[in-house]
This record gives C-alpha cells, structure tokens and sequence, in this order.
C-alpha cells in the first residue's frame, strides 16, 4: 500500500530475571501513517517477541495505562501515530523515576501512594440542605473542570525534574486530583487537603519547570492548577 514504510521500532528492554541492566533490542516493521506506537508494540509482542512486557487495557487514549517516553517524550502509545513522527527510527522506553518491572512495565505505586496522600475523593459528611442533594452552580462546576480529566496515567509526574531528583515530591499528578477537589464547592476537605500540599514534599517542591503540562495527554492545564493550589495554601481563599 502507497502509506507503508519501514520503520526501526528501538526498546528499551529489561527482564529482571536475566539481565543485570536494561538494553535497547531493534524490531524492524512495515508500518501505515495511521498506525500508533501501541500498534507496533503489539506487531512486535504478536510476530516477532512474545516476552515483550507493556501495559494497555482501552487503546483510545482513556485508561491512562500505556504512557511511556517516545523519541524522548512522555505519551500514551495509543496516542502517537506513525505519521506524526518524522525519524524512521522510533524509540519506546519505559517512564523515568519509577522502577522498571519489566521491560515497559514500571512499578506504578510510588505514584499511586502520593495520588493517595492527597485525599483525591469528595469529603463532606453534613446532609445536603435540602435533604436530597449537595446542589452547586455551572459557575462553581466550572471551577475545577479541567483538573477532572486526569486519567492517572503518570505522564506528568514522570516528566517533572523535581520528581526525579527526589520520589517523595508529591509530584504534579497527586497535585491536580488534591485541586480537583479543592476547588468543589460541595467538599469540605480543602483546609485537610492544603495542609497535607504544604509540607515538605508537597507543592512548594515544584519549581514551575512545566514539564508536566507539556506531557499531560489531557492537555490539563497542570502548572496552573498547581499555582492556583499554592496560592489557596498562601491566602486561605478558594476562590
Ligand atoms: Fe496523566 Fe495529565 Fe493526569 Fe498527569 S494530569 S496523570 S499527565 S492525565
Ligand atoms: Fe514539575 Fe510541573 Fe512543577 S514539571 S516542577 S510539577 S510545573
Ligand atoms: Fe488506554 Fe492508551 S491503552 S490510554
């Protein structure tokens, strides 16, 4: 077909049970512009290296499982086409400052223990006014939109120097669920929240490199969210 070309698909591959570090193996594929990395990845794993290890469960950008860094660059796999892609040479490795379980496979709980850390559910024990629902505004709905579309899949954290320098930065993710709940009006965790984003290793780690906004595939607004939580934390205003 006219769209096809060759490709080299470079992994970073790593089996904790052979290899004493991890090692780049080259796949070489016939590919089409619309491809996604996720598609090459799965060429490779069905015809040519069964053991290779990568996560993906929906395949349209919604569960956040397959980010890992291509050409240099966080991404979802299911994300980056083929076409948008000038090099013939694609090179797939795993997220930086997470441990590599297998190949690019990271050990994801580090990130999920500080998304926990934050509190990222809705916290208000007092019956709604009207005894049915805890009723708020488009206005105040509007408030937090953007930082509901986190989809969890570790791209911005993974992004963010701080982070690598040191993995008890809370790190921008577990920053953007805290602001998601921040900002609702119905919650009445916030001050609990604010304190927890205070702390040593909380908000004040993060040095505005932008990093995580530049990598978000939700295109969230990320450091914004974050100066927005630093400056709750400096006026007491949630406004
Ligand atoms: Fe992924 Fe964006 Fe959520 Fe970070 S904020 S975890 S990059 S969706
Ligand atoms: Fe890191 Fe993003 Fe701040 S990359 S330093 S959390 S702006
Ligand atoms: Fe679900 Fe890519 S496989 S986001």
């Amino acid at each position: 077909m006219a769209d096809k070309k060759k490709i080299t698909l470079k992994v970073l591959r790593f089996n904790p049970e052979k290899d004493a570090k991890p090692h780049y193996e080259a796949y070489q594929l016939e590919v089409a512009s619309t491809d996604r990395v996720l598609d090459l990845l799965e060429a490779v794993k069905g015809y040519q290296d069964g053991t290779l290890t990568f996560r993906r469960s929906c395949a349209h950008g919604v569960c956040g499982s397959d980010a890992m860094r291509i050409n240099g660059r966080n991404a979802l796999a299911c994300k980056v086409l083929v076409k948008d892609i000038t090099s013939d040479t694609i090179t797939v490795e795993p997220l930086m400052g997470l441990k590599i379980k297998k190949d690019l496979v990271v050990d994801m709980e580090p990130f999920f223990e500080n998304f926990r850390s934050v509190l990222p559910y809705f916290i208000n024990d007092n019956p709604p006014a009207d005894g049915k629902e805890h009723r708020q505004s488009p206005e105040q709905r509007e408030r937090f939109d953007d930082t509901t579309k986190c989809i969890l899949c570790a791209a911005c954290t993974t992004s963010c120097p701080s982070f690598w320098s040191n993995d008890a930065y809370v790190g921008p993710a577990a920053i953007v669920n805290a602001h998601r709940f921040v900002f609702d009006s119905r919650d009445e965790g916030a001050a609990e929240r604010l304190n927890i984003l205070n702390e040593q290793m909380g908000v004040w780690r993060c040095r505005t490199a932008f990093n995580c906004t530049e990598a978000c595939p939700r295109e969230i607004h990320i450091t914004q969210a974050i100066a927005e939580v630093k400056q709750a934390i400096l006026t007491g205003k949630l406004d």
